[in-house]
This record gives structure tokens, sequence and C-alpha cells, in this order.
């Protein structure tokens, strides 16, 4: 279980890296559109996350609070319906657009700084 969770984990963060390292690098462009990387980040992220609020700690205290694991959650499954819909866009609005960075970033606050 602690191998799948340290797997689990590991992808998360290479999720998290596309989704943010795609956005900044796509917005730095000065072309503001869904990039691939977005799209991969955001579905890993999905994805990888949904395994990692699986039970895999042997329960009790060490697992992380459903409450966290409900916000990010949501905040995930915004994301990646923000981006899946405006993927075939050849420009997206820029408020959608920093919304989706803004996102993005609160949940890998969430992330760390919820104990
Ligand atoms: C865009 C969406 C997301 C972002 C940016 C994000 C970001 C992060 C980051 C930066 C970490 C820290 C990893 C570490 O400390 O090693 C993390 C861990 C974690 N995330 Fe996410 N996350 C997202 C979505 C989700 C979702 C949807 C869930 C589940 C509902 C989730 C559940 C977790 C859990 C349980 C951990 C702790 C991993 C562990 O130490 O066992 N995340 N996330």
């Amino acid at each position: 279980m602690e191998a799948l969770r340290l797997v689990l984990r590991y992808a998360h963060l290479i999720g998290f890296a596309l989704l943010l390292g795609g956005a900044i690098t796509q917005y730095l462009t000065g072309r503001i559109r869904i990039n691939a990387a977005m799209l991969w980040g955001a579905a890993i992220q999905l994805l990888t996350g949904i395994g990692l609020a699986a039970p895999l700690r042997g329960g009790g205290d060490a697992e992380p609070d459903p409450a966290k694991l409900a916000v990010k959650g949501v905040v995930a499954l915004a994301i990646f319906v923000m981006v899946f819909l405006s993927r075939k866009r050849d420009v997206v609005n820029s408020g959608h657009f920093i919304a989706i960075v803004g996102l993005t970033l609160f949940n890998a606050a969430v992330a760390v700084f919820w104990r």
C-alpha cells in the first residue's frame, strides 16, 4: 500500500507540474489558450487525487481530513471542466485562464497547508 501511495504521489506531482507549467508557459507566449500539457495535467490530477484519497495509510489519524479531500476534489473537477470545455478554442478569455492558474495554486496550497 505504501508503494502504491508513493507512486500515486509521484504521478500527482508530475500532473501538477504539467498543469501549472503548461499554463505559465502558455501565458508567457502571449497566446492564451489551453495546451496539451494543461489538459493532461488536469486529468492526471483528478485521477491520481482520487487514488490518493483512498485509505492507503492504515486508517485513523494518518488519513487526510475528508473535508480537505472534498475541497480539493471540487476544485480539481472545476479545473478539469474549465480546461476540457475550452480545449479547442484558439484563444480563451484571460479571466478564465487566470482562474485556472489561481485554482491550481489554491489546490496546491490546500494540499500543503491544510494539515
Ligand atoms: C489541480 C488539482 C490538484 C493539485 C494542484 C494538487 C496538488 C497537490 C500537491 C502539490 C500535493 C503535495 C504532494 C506532496 O506533498 O508530496 C498534493 C498531495 C495530495 N493531494 Fe492533491 N492536488 C490536486 C488534486 C487532488 C484531488 C482531486 C485529490 C483528491 C480528492 C487530491 C488529494 C491529495 C492527497 C491525498 C495528497 C497527499 C499525498 C500524500 O502525501 O499521501 N489532490 N496535491
